[in-house]
This record gives C-alpha cells, sequence and structure tokens, in this order.
C-alpha cells in the first residue's frame, strides 16, 4: 500500500482559483484547477485521454485541454454539462464580440410595453414565487436575445452568462446550495440591476475565454456526454482500456443529505428550457434508496454501515445506497482505462450520526478488488472550496456539526487488465 500523507502545498491557499475559464460560473464543491492541473503533471504526463465520470463545470477537462489532452466528462445536470462544454470551447474573439455589440444594440432598442419589450416568459411551477414580474420580464428579454443566437457555442456562452443572471436576480437567499427563499424584508429591499449582472458576467468570461484561446496552442478537444457510469460506459463513446488518466471529483454522498446539485441549478435550469429541471437530484448517485444490503469489494463499508444501523437505520440506509451506486461505478470505470494508467479521485470524508465515512479508505479497497494498486493519498485543507462547512450531519435542522474541511487525493494505478 502506498503512503497517506498530509501535505498542504496542495491547498494552493493563494492561487488563483479562477483564471481562465475557470471563472465562468460557481457551483458547489468545485475542485480547484491547480489540484487537477498538478495531478496531470504528477501522472498524466504521457497521457493523451481523460476522462471525468463526475465532471460538474469540468474542472479537470479544462485543464487537461490547457495541456493538450483530450478529454471526456459526464454528469447527469444538464446545466453543469452546457457550462463545462462552453468552458472548453475556444471562440473567436471577433464573432464573440459581433454577438456582444448586437446584444448591447438590443438593450437599447427594448422598448418595455410595446413590440420587442414583452417577450414570452417561460411557464414553470413557483415562478412567481422566486422572481418579481418585473424582473421575469427582463430575464424574458435577454433570453429571446439568446435564441437569436444562430452560433451553437456563442449561444452557450451567453446561456452561462444568463445562468448566473437567473440566479442572482432571484429571490434565493446568497451563501446557500439548496434554494431558500428571501424573507419579506429582505424582498422588499432587494432590487438587482439584471442588465448590469448579465454585463459583467458577460465581460468576466469574455476575459477569462481570451487567456483560453490564448494558451490553447494544441488543438484538444473535450465531449461532454449524459451517460451514468453506475449502470454504463457505453463502448462507443469510450473503448475498454482507453483512458490514460481519470481526475475526478465524485459527490459526498446523495443529494438529499449531502449537496444538492439539481436544486442548486434549478431556477436556471427551468429558465433554460432544459428537461427534467426539477428531478436531477434524485438521478444522482445514492438517489434511489435501495435497502439494506452490502457490498462486496469494502470490508470498511460492511463495518460503518453496522455501525450508523446501530443509531438510525433509515441513515444508513442513505449510506450505503450511495456506496452501492459507488461500486458499480468504480467497476464500470476500472474496465475503460489502460493498464499503467490512473485513477486520481479527490474524495471528502464526511460525518454521518457522529461516524465519519472513509470514503478515501473506501475508494482505495474498491480499486484494489478491480486489479489497481493503490500509489498514495495526498491530505489537503480546503481553504477555498465552496462547501457548506457546516451541515447536518444528525439530519436535524438547526444541529450542526463541521463537516469536510480537509479532503483526500486518493492515485490508484491500473496493474492488469481484468479477464472478463
Ligand atoms: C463534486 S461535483 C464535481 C465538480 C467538478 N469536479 C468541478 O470542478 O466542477 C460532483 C458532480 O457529480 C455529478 N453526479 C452525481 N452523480 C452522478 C452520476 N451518477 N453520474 C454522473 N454525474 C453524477 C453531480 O451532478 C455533480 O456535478
Amino acid at each position: 500500500m502506498g503512503k497517506k500523507y498530509f501535505d498542504d502545498s496542495w491547498d494552493f491557499r493563494d492561487s488563483d482559483t479562477k483564471i481562465f475559464t475557470h471563472c465562468f460560473h460557481s457551483y458547489p464543491a468545485m475542485m480547484i484547477p491547480q489540484i487537477a492541473g498538478r495531478l496531470l503533471d504528477k501522472y498524466g504526463k504521457k497521457a493523451s485521454l481523460l476522462f471525468d465520470p463526475y465532471c460538474g463545470l469540468g474542472t479537470s477537462l479544462v485543464e487537461a485541454n490547457l495541456r493538450g489532452i483530450n478529454a471526456i466528462g459526464t454528469d447527469l445536470n444538464p446545466l453543469a454539462r452546457l457550462i463545462a462544454k462552453s468552458k472548453a470551447t475556444p471562440i473567436d474573439a471577433e464573432s464573440l464580440d459581433m454577438w456582444i455589440r448586437r446584444y448591447n444594440d438590443f438593450l437599447l432598442n427594448l422598448d418595455f410595453g410595446k413590440n420587442n419589450g414583452d417577450l414570452p416568459i417561460p411557464h414553470f411551477m413557483n415562478i412567481d414565487f422566486w422572481f418579481d414580474k418585473r424582473i421575469q420580464k427582463t430575464l424574458a428579454a435577454i433570453k429571446g436575445f439568446i435564441s437569436q443566437i444562430d452560433n451553437n457555442d456563442i449561444a452557450n456562452f451567453f446561456k452561462v452568462a444568463f445562468s448566473e443572471t437567473v440566479r442572482e436576480s432571484s429571490w434565493t437567499k446568497n451563501g446557500e446550495f439548496k434554494l431558500v427563499r428571501m424573507t419579506e424584508e429582505q424582498r422588499d429591499r432587494f432590487n438587482p440591476n439584471v442588465y448590469g449582472i448579465m454585463n459583467a458576467k458577460l465581460n468576466r468570461n469574455k476575459n477569462g475565454l481570451t487567456e483560453f484561446n490564448k494558451e490553447i496552442s494544441k488543438k484538444a478537444i473535450t465531449s461532454i456526454y449524459d451517460f451514468n457510469t453506475v449502470e454504463i460506459i457505453p463502448q462507443n463513446i469510450i473503448r475498454e482500456n482507453s483512458i490514460n488518466i481519470i481526475i475526478t471529483s465524485p459527490p459526498y454522498g446523495d443529494s438529499r443529505t449531502t449537496v444538492a446539485y439539481g436544486q442548486y441549478s434549478r431556477l436556471s435550469s427551468q429558465w433554460l428550457g432544459f428537461p427534467n429541471a426539477n428531478s436531477v437530484d434524485k438521478l444522482l448517485m445514492g438517489g434511489r434508496p435501495k435497502g439494506l444490503q452490502t457490498i462486496s469489494g469494502s470490508k470498511l463499508v460492511k463495518k460503518i454501515i453496522d455501525e450508523v444501523a446501530s443509531k438510525d437505520s433509515e441513515r444508513a440506509q442513505d449510506v450505503i445506497s450511495f456506496y452501492i451506486d459507488y461500486q458499480k461505478s468504480i467497476t464500470n470505470i476500472s474496465k475503460i482505462i489502460k493498464k499503467g494508467g490512473h485513477a486520481c479521485y479527490v474524495v471528502g470524508n464526511r460525518k454521518v450520526k457522529g461516524i465519519i465515512l472513509p470514503t478515501d479508505e473506501i475508494t482505495r479497497q474498491l480499486f484494489e478488488a478491480e486489479g489497481f494498486e493503490h500509489i498514495e493519498t495526498i491530505m489537503r485543507n480546503i481553504p477555498n472550496k465552496r462547501m457548506p462547512s457546516k451541515n447536518s450531519p444528525s439530519n436535524i435542522p438547526g444541529v450542526q456539526d463541521t463537516t469536510i474541511c480537509n479532503e483526500f487525493i486518493v492515485i490508484m494505478k491500473k496493474l492488469k487488465v481484468k479477464p472478463k
């Protein structure tokens, strides 16, 4: 077994984590680009293909492309896919400038209450609960403009800025992952400048894109999909024994009791017209309860499930549902990695009912069961990851506990191809 050690040079405390297109959009529990970059420099020097099975906003995909490495990502959240794709897509500066000029002209000519000012507002449940009527009109106008953009990459670039604009113009409280509505008093005071927000996002993202365009010298491409590695990895997308390196940060647990990615993305997804905007969280890892059972690949899982079950059998079911999916995903992922290739998993060990779930050790055991060797586990502090550092592990509202404030980078290497 390799070493497990603490190394605070992986904290990247003073680094700018919003370089290149990494500035595009916020998201819960994002990986910082410096980690993906350093892992690629350490373990992916000769890599030509990276895969991220939980790609989120595509941090590791962008870092791979910046090093001339092709990348494949998958995520079940359509908003994450849109943003990841946009972040990894160079756009011709002149065409983008032209569309930004057209957008500014469009704003100057808008005339609410007359012809072009009243564009259709999407119908979705609770729209009036989350958005003031005036804001709805303004967002509908921006959306109407975006629908005229005939260049897909540029339309996506605008949609990414629009998505953050939607979030920041809504009555959701800042700093929450779940959708929490502002109080009446806060709503009364809330008067966002929607066009100003959109313009600020467009400008910031354009600067990030300009830096990305300059750096992308070799033509590396990213492809994004929506397959679920828990179920299948389509052979026509990724062949067995073809991936050099995986760099990923899987979810910490099921969305309901950890980070609700679907809920975080819901309002933007509804405005953008994505299907299943309401049901993403149920589709994610551990989203469907599976009853109390155990898994074969890790002795530790059995031990911790017993411990949690002795305190609360319902919570034990949440935990096991997650690890069952996690094991299936690792089994499938193991097959597509080349012999000698690496799996780099950035994980957090959360607490349930006061019991620490050692996901780093479980990850190691599950990969070892698939013929991988443990190279090392690096422990780091999380100074700048957008995470709820307090949550309610007991699931009792108001009862908080410090949860993940450090994380584990588990490095595994494929030793042999498993016989079928
Ligand atoms: C920790 S986030 C990844 C963040 C990413 N590393 C980044 O920097 O943006 C985990 C992601 O896993 C996705 N996810 C959860 N279960 C999934 C599954 N079964 N298949 C694919 N994606 C899944 C969530 O939608 C979320 O975007």
